[in-house]
C-alpha cells in the first residue's frame, strides 16, 4: 500500500477534465478536490493536476486529476497531457450550444491519445442555470448512448453530481483493471501451463521405461 501525506491508498487513477474554453472544468476540480467555487473566469494556462484520496468500493483510491486549458492555442500538450489516463471528464456547459456541439472533436482528440477501454463521462455542467438552458437533457444522453459514455448534468457552483460523477467514474475504472487483472493471471497460468508441459513414459530398445518431458512451443 502507497502512503502520502499519511493517508495510505491502495491504487493511483489518473483522469483528465477536457473540454471547451469557459464550461467550467478548473471549477469542477476545484470543488471535487477542495469544496471550492470560484465566480471569476481564470483561464488556465498550460496544465495542472490535484488529487483526492477517496473510498471506491472498498478500496482507498488516489484520484489524479488533470485539468488544461480549453482554448485552442494551448492544444499542442496533448500527448503528455493524455499519457496514462485511464478516466476522463468531457465537459460541455449546457447554456452554450458550441461547447456541446464541439464534443465529437474532444471525444476523437481523446480517442486518438488513450487506450480503447478508458473510462469517459459526458457532463452537461452549469445544470444550476436552467433559465438558460440550450442544450436539453436528452441530446446529452443521446449523444453519450450513441459513443458509449457515462452521462451526467452537473453544477460546479452548487455541487449538484460532482462527486456522483467522480465517484462513477473510477468504479468503472476499478471494473476494468480487475477485468485486465484476471486476464492477466488467466495469460500467466496458460503461459506457465505451456511451459511445463506434459510428461509421457517411452520404453527404450532395452524395455525399461525413460521419461521424456514434452513442451510444445
Ligand atoms: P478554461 O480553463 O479556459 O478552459 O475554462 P474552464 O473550463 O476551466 O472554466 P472555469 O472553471 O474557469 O469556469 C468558467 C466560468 O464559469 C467561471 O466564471 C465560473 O465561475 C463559471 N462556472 C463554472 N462552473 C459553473 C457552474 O456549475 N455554474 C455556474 N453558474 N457557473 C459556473
Ligand atoms: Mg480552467
Amino acid at each position: 500500500m502507497a502512503k502520502k501525506e499519511d493517508i495510505e491508498y491502495d491504487d493511483v487513477s489518473k483522469i483528465v477534465l477536457i473540454g471547451d474554453a469557459g464550461v467550467g472544468k478548473s471549477n469542477i476540480l476545484s470543488r471535487f478536490v477542495r469544496k471550492e467555487f470560484c465566480l471569476e473566469f481564470k483561464p488556465n494556462i498550460g496544465f495542472e493536476f490535484a488529487s483526492r484520496i477517496l473510498q471506491v468500493e472498498g478500496k482507498m483510491v488516489k484520484a489524479k486529476i488533470w485539468d488544461t486549458a480549453g482554448q485552442e492555442r494551448s492544444r499542442a500538450v496533448t500527448s503528455q497531457y493524455y499519457r496514462g489516463a485511464v478516466g476522463a471528464l468531457l465537459v460541455y456547459d449546457i447554456t452554450k450550444r458550441q461547447t456541446f456541439d464541439n464534443i465529437q472533436r474532444w471525444l476523437r482528440q481523446l480517442r486518438d491519445h488513450v487506450d480503447s477501454d478508458i473510462v469517459i463521462m459526458l457532463a452537461g455542467n452549469k445544470c444550476d442555470l436552467k433559465h438558460l438552458r440550450a442544450v436539453q437533457v436528452e441530446d446529452g444522453q443521446a449523444l453519450a448512448n450513441k459513443e458509449g459514455l457515462l452521462f451526467l448534468e452537473t453544477s460546479a457552483l452548487d455541487a449538484t453530481n460532482i462527486e456522483r460523477a467522480f465517484q462513477s467514474i473510477l468504479i468503472q475504472i476499478n471494473h476494468i483493471k480487475r477485468l485486465r487483472a484476471l486476464a492477466a493471471r488467466e495469460a500467466a497460468a496458460a503461459a506457465s501451463r505451456r511451459g511445463q508441459g506434459t510428461t509421457v513414459d517411452v520404453a527404450d530398445a532395452s524395455g525399461s521405461a525413460k521419461k521424456i518431458g514434452c513442451c510444445s512451443t
